[in-house]
């Protein structure tokens, strides 16, 4: 045989061996796909009930967000997530009480996503309990989840499950969760739960929450009650601010394809959150897709944003000097917002 002959062979022996890794990564669709979901009557309400015994200051919680069940490219990486989620657990040295949903379980809102976001929660071995999001559906979420604005308490900490599903927060929610932060005075910690962030966590981008009043308002609640964390999802990346003492996190990376560069947050993880005593930490888990859906997508979307940062975007050509009017006029300084109403999804 020739050294050309040779070259060939290890050349397709090689092309094989990634053929096989990128089928071997797709696999754990083919179990999903015929397996059952949950039962309906596994919901926020059961959920809590499994709460009720526990003891003790030390625990940990995991929260994702934003998995947007029903689309393969989506669910394939929501059940890598559960394997880690699942094996949180393995230095038995803190028990691991729940997993939070800050919404989005849906990719926009069907019953047979719903079907598919309850075999995500019998994946997961630990409770879940789910807020809503803009992307569920708000009947069907009620039949397969349950209530979407609630309190638990377990342990030392007080959570908060607030809906904010459409835009804004309403009086009498404000008056309801005023009342259960002022509850949650009596307990270490308290944890609010909800879809949309009340602030802009990535500056180049349509949500624009920061002008808002009821984003506003609830920034200066949650730090007048002294809440510890609040998680929320609905943009797909992770993002951690503090204001005025109180944590905020972003966790939006939960299946859903992820569209904002890896440096800026948009990469795919969970949240896992410690408590011990008087105090919390948190960690960040990546997780990488599967190499099928790296190859097929994940290692463009990087590629693309390499491309555009190292040769810019058309500067040869344009030189971007005209200054762009503000779409905004009616900003109010004094109070922070706006007058008139503001346009945001
Ligand atoms: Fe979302």
């Amino acid at each position: 045989m020739t050294v050309k002959g040779h070259k060939n062979n290890h050349f397709r022996f090689l092309a094989l061996i990634v053929a096989l890794l990128l089928v071997y990564s797709a696999l754990p669709l083919i179990p999903f796909y015929s397996m059952e979901g949950a039962d309906k009557a596994e919901n926020n309400a059961s959920a809590v009930k499994k709460l009720a015994g526990n003891q003790g200051s030390y625990f940990s919680f995991i929260v994702f967000g934003d998995n947007h069940s029903g689309l393969f490219l989506n669910d394939a990486v929501t059940l890598k997530e559960i394997w880690q989620m699942n094996r949180e657990d393995r230095f038995r040295k803190v028990p691991i009480d729940i997993v939070l949903s800050v919404g989005d379980i849906t990719l926009d809102g069907a019953r047979g996503q719903f079907e598919s976001f309850k075999k995500v929660q019998k994946l997961i071995k630990y409770p879940l309990i789910a807020a809503i999001g803009n992307h569920d559906d708000r009947a069907l979420f009620e039949e397969y989840v349950g209530k979407p604005e609630f309190s638990f308490v377990n342990r030392n900490s007080c959570f908060i499950v607030m809906d904010n599903n459409h835009q804004g927060v309403s009086e009498a929610q404000f008056a309801w969760l005023e009342d259960e932060l002022k509850k949650g005075q009596e307990y270490d910690h308290i944890f609010v739960v909800m879809h949309k962030p009340p602030f802009d966590p990535y500056q180049q981008d349509w949500y624009n929450i920061d002008n808002n009043p009821w984003a506003y308002r609830l920034r200066k609640l949650f730090a007048k009650y002294e809440v510890d964390m609040v998680f929320s999802g609905h943009k797909h990346m992770f993002k951690n601010e503090n204001f005025e003492g109180v944590d905020y996190i972003v966790t939006g990376g939960g299946g859903m394809l992820l569209e904002i560069p890896e440096d800026d947050g948009g990469y795919l993880h969970y949240v896992r959150v410690m408590v011990n005593n008087d105090f919390v930490t948190y960690e960040v888990r990546k997780v990488s897709p599967p190499l099928w859906e790296w190859a097929t997508y994940y290692f463009w979307k990087e590629l693309v944003y390499w491309a555009r940062n190292f040769y810019g975007s058309g500067y040869i050509l344009g030189r971007n000097t005209k200054m762009e009017p503000l779409k905004i006029t009616n900003l109010n300084d004094k109070e922070y917002w706006m007058t008139g109403k503001l346009e945001s999804r």
